[in-house]
């Protein structure tokens, strides 16, 4: 099963999450802008997410570290490490560098994958082929995201979705009929224009009156109809070319933007709510990172047994979507545990806004 013929697939050895222990509920939303809890929670099933008081790089960081743990393995075990993430800490050098220095890893690749908030399926991708070539290689993928930062928060429609957080995987060689066993990725660029930071990157006017405003550009419902529709062809599409029907998924775990989307996407698959994983009331829309703290989830909780299929899905800014079908190994326990945490913080979701929100209330429209 699988087209990768003679060479081993990728399984993951290793998971990891970290989010900031900073909460933003919908009620402290409904206090600075025009909004409830109700509609946030009818709306999208978010209830609360988190606010980040580090860089992406250093909670992507404690993910790794946690990851790499759990794997039993040392940072400089890593032959390529994949920073997945749509908000880096900076563009020159790659996020993905800053993190192998903090990891102190001295021999690893190391690139930044920005696909949205499919990256991770992306980079599972990437990380399966690597194994494939480079057995002797581990992988790292981490998906990090501090996303609040783009937010403008007198823009309800888009300011209640999102929160911080990371996760991480390490990958490395399967057992024979274990490990990912099919992906399928892709992108329907026609529709990139519903999901956008407009105006941020080298199309910027450095030379105009407030070089620091973009615009995050947001058609919810546009979003909404393709990734229910990309999604689904993603999924059936890995099916396919696994050879495999949905009765045979024992899990999904799918990205976490809005719990509807979520439904609509498992009712089209004629999935029951059992076998999907759902976070999203905690920490809203992590981007590349929703799918790697699943996973770290969905095993701390006991829903990965040995030898499960577990489908993963995605869909994100391109608008990039893409499906992965891996099946579990033997291991679903942590080989130990790592202490690592974020620097302490006593800053309150509140807190963390309360600047940004000042800055978009005065600023000029
Ligand atoms: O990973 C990719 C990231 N993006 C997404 O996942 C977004 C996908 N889209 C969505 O999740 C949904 O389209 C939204 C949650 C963004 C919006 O839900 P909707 O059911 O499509 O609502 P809508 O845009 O049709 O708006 C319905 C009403 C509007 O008011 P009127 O025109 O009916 O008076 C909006 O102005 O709800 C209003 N509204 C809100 N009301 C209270 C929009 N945002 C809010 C809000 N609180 N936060």
């Amino acid at each position: 099963m699988g087209y990768y013929r003679g060479m081993p697939n990728a399984q993951i050895t290793g998971w990891g999450k970290c989010l900031p222990p900073a909460v933003l509920t919908n009620d402290d939303l409904a206090t600075v802008m025009d909004t409830s809890d109700e509609w946030i929670v009818e709306r999208t099933g978010i209830r609360e997410r988190r606010i980040s008081h580090v860089d992406t790089s250093e909670l992507g960081l404690v993910a790794a570290k946690r990851a790499l743990a759990a794997a039993g393995r040392d940072a400089d075990d890593i032959g390529l490490l994949i920073l997945c993430s749509a908000s880096p800490d900076l563009l020159i050098p790659n996020t993905a560098s800053r993190l192998q220095e903090r990891l102190g890893n001295k021999q690893a690749a190391a690139f930044d994958l920005n696909s949205g908030c499919t990256g991770f399926v992306y980079g599972l991708k990437v990380a399966n082929d690597h194994i494939g070539n480079y057995p002797d290689s581990p992988v790292l993928v981490v998906g990090a995201e501090r996303l609040t930062w783009y937010l403008d928060w007198t823009q309800r429609d888009t300011a209640v979705l999102f929160g911080d957080g990371a996760g991480a995987a390490v990958f490395e060689p399967a057992e024979p009929g274990q490990g990912v066993i099919e992906t399928h990725l892709g992108c329907e660029a026609a529709a990139g224009k519903a999901l956008m930071v407009a105006d941020f990157g080298t199309v910027m006017n450095r030379f105009g009156p407030d070089p620091t405003r973009f615009e995050l550009m947001f058609d919810g419902r546009e979003i909404f109809r393709q990734a229910v529709k990309g999604m689904a062809l993603a999924c059936q599409t890995v099916l396919a070319k696994a050879e495999l029907e949905v009765a045979d998924i024992d899990l999904v775990i799918p990205h976490q933007a809005n719990e509807r989307i979520i439904d609509a996407l498992t009712n089209r698959l004629g999935m029951d709510d059992a076998r999907v994983f759902k976070n999203i009331a905690q920490y809203g829309n992590t981007s590349s990172a929703t799918i790697p703290i699943g996973l770290t989830e969905a095993l701390e909780q006991g829903r990965v047994q040995p030898g499960a299929t577990i489908l993963m899905v995605a869909f994100g800014a391109g608008l990039t979507w893409g499906a992965a079908i891996m099946r579990w190994g033997d291991r679903t326990e942590a080989l130990s545990t790592c202490i690592a945490e974020l620097p302490p913080s006593n800053r309150t979701g509140p807190g963390l806004i309360a600047e940004a929100i000042e800055f978009f209330r005065n600023a000029p429209n």
